[in-house]
């Protein structure tokens, strides 16, 4: 193990100066892959300071407006170790350039959750006929303009629990298919790359195998398979570190029932408190062995701030300063042991393909589901095809700093001193050769364009990947996490045998 450590600290340090910007992840099968066709594993934490009553449609800021606070949250993401955050609700007006091109710099990914808890910014679950309409479907294309343009956007969640209980399985789930249909009809129509959009379901044994059948089947008629999910994320809390196991947890019972899936499956939601602090033991004992990882593509912990439901990893005091909880340790130390580096191929992913849709089926899973496949028009064809009016299309900037002005501190309560970011990707798309400005090792350039796949990558010699921050074994892991692929094609290219 340690040796294999100090490999990754020496093959990134020798080219400490090259990054690349993170590029977009894509589907293939049942897993998300990165751009060298290569899975991708969801390691990523929920993310949403202030909680759901953070957001106001007149507020000056959201949870990713404010460059400094995403900054600090940034440092903190990064040595946790995670490459992907969920973010529930966001504004379409407001300017998240510089937030997204922070979380590009650490080589983090997200995935955003289009509705709000506003009333006229969601379904209704009880009423999606009433609640499904234009000005609802103009908050939802604002938001794909303001994201649509950066490349670590991972993808859309169109809902999350819309489909709770007995009624709203009785009367939502069409509703969700025609969401999703909208969307996606509006990113062909709008946006430059295809983005995956997804439903994020409740923690509802039957409901939730229901509605992954009723979303990931296909059907031959080009206007229904539109609306399908191109993900599925599980909601589950029924791992609690510090109780349960792979057996009494159920995830063995998950890993059958949720075998053969079509489309990437993964927790958008995990992490019981039960038992505090949380040890995480569904980290290495579940969610990331090799057994669970052919079946759902890792997974995301509820959540990044202390609220008042507790899950949080690190505190947030008013004064902006944040603190670590003992959680944020002990996940971290978690997903420095993770392993799944050194078994996840392309051999995990699965392209089958799934059935057709069969609502007679489905229906017999749990008899309360609407597997209705007869999906409500679109109250808004012509916005759908004009756009949504918002300008708010968001790009990536250069950063105006690397350091956080918020103070950070550690368990206790001692501030860390040295807060900055390791930026391992730039905010420039892949380029063409001629834009390489460094040739300190130009037999590795040239190979790391074949071998690797970052074909096009410009060697930027403004990248200030510190060498400090390989230090310990966590920070490698964040390393790792963040620029895996990078780091991989890397020590590939010196030879070095990566066993983690
Ligand atoms: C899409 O590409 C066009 C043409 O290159 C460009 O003008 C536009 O800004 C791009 N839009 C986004 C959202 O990146
Ligand atoms: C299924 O949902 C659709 C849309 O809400 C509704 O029109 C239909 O009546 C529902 N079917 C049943 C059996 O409730
Ligand atoms: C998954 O596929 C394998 C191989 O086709 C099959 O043996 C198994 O029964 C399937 N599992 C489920 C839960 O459908
Ligand atoms: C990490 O792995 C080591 C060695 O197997 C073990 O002793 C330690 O308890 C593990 N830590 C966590 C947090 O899983
Ligand atoms: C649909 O599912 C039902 C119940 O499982 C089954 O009896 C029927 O044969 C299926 N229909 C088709 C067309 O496969
Ligand atoms: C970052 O730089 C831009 C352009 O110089 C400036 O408009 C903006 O206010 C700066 N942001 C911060 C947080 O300093
Ligand atoms: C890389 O750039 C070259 C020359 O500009 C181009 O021919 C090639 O298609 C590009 N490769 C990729 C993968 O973009």
């Amino acid at each position: 193990m340690v040796p294999s450590f100090r490999a990754f600290v020496v093959a990134f340090c020798a080219f400490s100066s090259l990054a690349s910007a993170l590029l977009p992840i894509t589907i293939d099968g049942n897993m998300f892959v990165d751009s060298n066709g290569d899975p991708f594993v969801v390691v990523g934490v929920d993310y949403q300071p202030g909680g759901s009553s953070g957001y106001s449609n007149s507020a000056s800021s959201d949870v990713l407006s404010d460059e400094d606070v995403c900054l600090r949250d940034a440092y903190l993401l990064q040595k946790l170790g995670v490459n992907t955050i969920r973010t529930y609700t966001v504004s379409p007006w407001l300017n998240h350039d510089a937030c997204m091109s922070v979380l590009n710099a650490v080589g983090i990914y997200l995935i955003l959750d289009v509705n709000s808890p506003l009333g006229g910014e969601s379904i209704q679950r009880d009423d999606p006929a009433n609640s499904y309409n234009e000005g609802y479907l103009k908050r939802v294309f604002s938001i794909v303009d303001a994201f649509m343009g950066y490349p670590n956007l991972l993808g859309f969640f169109a809902g999350n629990e819309v489909v709770n209980d007995a009624t709203s399985a009785s009367v939502s789930p069409p509703y969700i298919r025609a969401v999703q249909r909208d969307i996606k009809n509006y990113i062909a129509l709008h946006a430059n790359r295809t983005i995956p959009v997804g439903y994020s379901a409740a923690d509802d044994n039957s409901l939730r195998v229901a509605g992954w059948e009723y979303f990931q089947c296909d059907s031959d008629e080009e206007s229904l398979q539109i609306s399908r999910s191109d993900f599925y994320g599980l909601n589950s809390y029924q791992w609690c570190s510090g109780r349960d196991d792979f057996q009494t947890s159920g995830y063995g019972v998950l890993e059958t029932t949720f075998a053969n899936s079509s489309i990437p499956l993964f927790f958008s939601e995990f992490g019981c408190n039960v038992i505090q602090p949380r040890t995480f033991t569904e980290i290495n004992g579940g969610v990331y062995t090799e057994s669970m990882l052919q079946v759902f593509d890792g997974g995301l912990v509820y959540e990044y701030s202390e609220e008042d439901n507790s899950y949080g990893l690190v505190k947030i005091a008013s004064d902006g300063s944040a603190t670590l909880k003992q959680d944020y340790v002990n996940l971290q130390a978690a997903y420095a042991n993770m392993t799944y580096k050194s078994f996840v191929s392309k051999s995990f992913i699965d392209t089958s393909g799934s059935s057709n849709c069969n609502a007679t089926y489905i229906e017999s899973i749990d008899s309360s589901f609407n597997a209705s496949f007869s999906l409500p028009d679109c109250p808004a064809e012509a916005m759908l095809k004009s756009g949504s009016g918002n300008n708010n299309i968001g790009k990536w900037i250069a950063l105006n700093s690397t350091q956080t002005t918020y103070k950070i501190y550690d368990l206790n309560d001692q501030e860390i001193s040295n807060t900055e970011i390791t930026v391992v990707s730039d905010q420039t798309q892949p380029e063409s050769e001629s834009s390489v400005t460094s040739s300190a090792v130009p037999s590795a350039t040239s190979a790391a364009t074949t071998t690797s796949g970052f074909g096009n990558t410009s060697l930027s010699t403004t990248a200030s990947a510190s060498t400090s921050a390989t230090s310990s074994s966590a920070a490698t892991a964040a390393l790792v996490g963040a620029a895996g692929p990078l780091v991989l094609a890397l020590a590939g290219l010196l030879g070095i045998t990566l066993v983690l």
